[in-house]
């Protein structure tokens, strides 16, 4: 099983708080991926397309009579599958080092769903018209632009034989496709503390979704910065940071997991 990537440079107790968040990143993924499953492939088997969209959180999802739209977002569906996997097993240092052939195919593999996600997905917001507000596509665009950009300069640095370039934009890459899985936990991370715990009002939630929507990209990206930079008392800062955010991922994931995932797995 995956281990969690680190800064070569990290003090001991950045490194375990970053192996705590990881490790409990990796749980929330598996989760997403057993809702992916669950909810979208029985389907395939009973031809109860319409499922997808009862059951689901999508906008438009399976529509009757739109089979362009319908195959775009099961082969979106598909390629979201791939890559929460592929992401997971891509940065496991282990299977880095045992299996090398196995971490360059599922690192092509990855590249080309990243890919195809990306512009499978900006088809599904600009074409078929799968958006909630421009606020929100805006948000998913700039998140497809970075995806693209983050695989093609990881192929680039590998190609150059550059591996340190290459693992910090295989990082970037990695938390870039995230973005949807990051924004989905921070709004239930939001929902029960800010909402549930603190007691503000329904309605910021629609404010919180409007910031997040671009947080969800910006911010881990961010925080990757900080982490590949930091150095002395701002590796400690950072790591209570990471101790802080392991807590409100893990409320995150609980919440996804019980209010959207739990119920189709
Ligand atoms: C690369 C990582 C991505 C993953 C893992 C992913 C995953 C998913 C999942 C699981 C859904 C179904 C909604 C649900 O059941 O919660 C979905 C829907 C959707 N995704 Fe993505 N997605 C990714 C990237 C993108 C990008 C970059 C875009 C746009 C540029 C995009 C646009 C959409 C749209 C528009 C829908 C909704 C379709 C509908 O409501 O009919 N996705 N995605």
């Amino acid at each position: 099983m995956a281990t969690v990537p680190l800064p070569a440079a990290a003090a001991p107790s950045l490194r375990r708080a970053i192996m705590a968040w990881g490790w409990i990143a990796v749980v929330g993924q598996l989760l997403f991926l057993g809702y992916i499953i669950a909810l979208y492939a029985p389907p395939l088997v009973t031809g109860d397309f319409i499922r997808w969209s009862r059951g689901g959180h999508a906008i438009d999802a399976y529509v009757p009579g739109d089979r362009t739209g319908n195959i775009q977002f099961g082969l979106h569906i598909l390629l979201a599958a791939i890559l929460t996997l592929g992401g997971l097993l891509q940065l496991s240092p282990r299977l880095r080092a045992r299996l090398p052939a196995v971490h360059r195919w599922n690192g092509r593999l990855f590249v080309v769903a990243a890919i195809l996600a990306s512009l499978g997905g900006l088809w599904l917001v600009w074409v078929r018209g799968s958006r909630l507000n421009m606020a929100s596509a805006t948000a998913i665009t700039l998140n497809a632009a970075l995806i693209l950009a983050f695989v093609i300069l990881a192929v680039a640095a590998a190609r150059r034989r550059d591996f340190a370039g290459h693992r910090r934009w295989a990082l970037r890459a990695f938390l870039a496709v995230s973005g949807v899985w990051f924004l989905r936990v921070g709004m239930m991370a939001f929902a029960l503390i800010g909402i549930g715990l603190l007691g503000l009002p329904k309605q910021s939630a629609q404010a919180f979704f409007a910031v997040w929507s671009f947080g969800s990209t910006l911010v881990p990206l961010l925080l990757l910065e900080l982490t590949f930079r930091a150095t002395g008392g701002a590796q400690r800062a950072l790591s209570y940071g990471f101790w802080l955010l392991s807590a409100l991922t893990a409320v995150g994931i609980a919440g996804a997991a019980a209010l959207m995932w739990w119920p189709h797995l």
